[in-house]
Order: C-alpha cells, then structure tokens, then sequence
C-alpha cells in the first residue's frame, strides 16, 4: 500500500515537472518566433488598484487641457493608463473581463499610444496589448508632429508628451448587432475616453477628447491596417 502511494506521488511529481518543462519550452518558442519576426514587446509595470485621490475627487477635477509641460511620464504612468483605458481585471476569469464595459464582449477596439517622452521607453509607436499587458513596438519614430497635423494642427498633441489614439475595427461588433454595433462602438470609445481622463486626473496627469481630425490622415500616419478607423485621441501629460 505503501509502496503504491509512494509510486503514485513519484508519477504526480514527473507529471508536474514535465508540464513546467513543456510550458517553459513553450513560452520560450513563442518568445523566440516574436524576435526572429524582429517584434519588440515591452512588459508593463502591474498597475495599482490603488490610487492618490478618491474617485469622487478625479470625477470633480476632471477638465481638457490644451497645454502640456514636456516633462516625461514614467513607466508605471503609462501603465496605469492603459490599464485603466482597457486592460483586464485582476479578477478576470475570462479574456471578456476587462476594464471597459462592451457590447456582447466582443472589444473593437484597439489602442495604439505615440511615445514622446517617457522615461525608460524609446519614441516609437507602440501598440498595446492587453492580453499581457504590454506593448508592441510598431515603429521607431516620434509621429507627434504629424498625428497633431492630421488633426487639424491641435499643436498640444506635438507638445503632450504621449498620444493615445483609439481605433475601431466596426466588424467585430457589426457582424453580430448589424447597424445597431456602430452606435455600439461610439459608445464604447465613450467609455475608453472617461476611464483615461479619471485615471489621469488619479495620476496628477491631464487629458483632453478629441475628435476633430482627419481620419484618413490619422491612419496614414499609423500605418493602421485596413478595417481599422481611428475614433478619439488622448494627449497625455503634465498640465503647464
Ligand atoms: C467627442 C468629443 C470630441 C472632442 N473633440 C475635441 C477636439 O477635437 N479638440 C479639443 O480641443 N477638444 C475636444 N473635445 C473636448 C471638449 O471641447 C471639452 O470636453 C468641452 O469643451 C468641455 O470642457 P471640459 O472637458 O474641460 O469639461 C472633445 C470632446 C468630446 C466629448
């Protein structure tokens, strides 16, 4: 009997160690398949849950502010912005349990952030991946100047040390509410919009909503891939 246990705890252990082993190897094959195809991901910071203020505080202290210090942002800011702006739960149990709300879970959207000035992050393009909380260098390339152009010459997007610019691709919601999903998806940039200016107001940070600009242009600068249309951009930053 005695043996027989012993047996069964010694196959338990290999089964164990094996599944580390397979799961290790497994991590390292996809880690090395993303730098063969020269992708750069960038782990971000946990975000708190946690903050400085009382969300009764951000709600009341919220404004758009049109005029940015160049001071840089940190890693943890970003991350927490992001996180806020739909990253998912710590309580998720599923991919559907993130920070926003969204029609039938089905998430159109996808949020691309312009670096400028953030401490420990090259300029650059970056999208972010919710998934893993990180992001994914795109391009190597300070597009401030040309996102703010494409969006009628609002400077203070040149001038905010970060960008966020928030595109939909409408089929993920079309394709199962029909018309109906595109009132769905403006809604849910709504939703998007309000986390980020509270987040940032928790952050001693500032935002401002903006929905006048070129959409064409504002693609072209992304590089966005077809199917993708640009909704709201966030300037974030310092208020000066
Ligand atoms: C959908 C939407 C689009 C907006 N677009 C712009 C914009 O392109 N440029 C801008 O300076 N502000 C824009 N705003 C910000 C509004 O001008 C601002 O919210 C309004 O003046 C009220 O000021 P407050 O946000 O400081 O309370 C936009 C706001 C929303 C909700």
């Amino acid at each position: 009997m005695k043996l027989r246990h012993k047996l069964h705890r010694l196959t338990l252990r290999r089964s164990m160690a094996s599944l580390i082993l397979n799961s290790t190897f497994l991590i390292l094959v996809i880690f090395l398949l993303g730098e063969a195809k020269g992708e750069k991901m960038i782990k971000l910071p946990k975000p708190k849950t946690k903050g400085e203020i009382s969300l009764e505080e951000a709600v009341n202290r919220r404004s758009s502010v049109r005029n940015y210090s160049p001071k840089p942002l940190n890693l943890a800011q970003l991350s927490q912005l992001l996180w806020a702006a739909g990253g998912k739960r710590f309580d998720a149990t599923t991919e559907a349990s993130r920070t926003i709300p969204s029609a039938g879970a089905l998430y159109p959207l996808e949020i691309f952030v312009l670096v400028g000035e953030v401490e420990d992050l090259d300029k650059g393009l970056y999208q972010y991946h919710y998934k893993d909380h990180s992001l994914k260098l795109l391009k190597e390339e300070d597009l401030r100047e040309e996102l703010s152009r494409s969006a009628w010459g609002q400077d203070f997007l040149a001038q905010a040390p970060v960008d966020l610019i928030v595109a939909a691709e409408p089929s993920r919601t079309t394709n199962v509410y029909g018309e109906r999903g595109k009132r769905y998806i403006q809604i849910e940039v709504g939703h998007l919009g309000q986390n980020v200016y509270l987040q940032a107001e928790a952050l001693g940070l500032s935002t401002c909503a903006i929905g006048a600009f070129d959409d064409e242009g504002v693609a072209r600068v992304l590089g966005l891939k077809k199917g993708l249309i640009p909704l709201y951009i966030l300037p974030l930053g310092y208020r000066k």
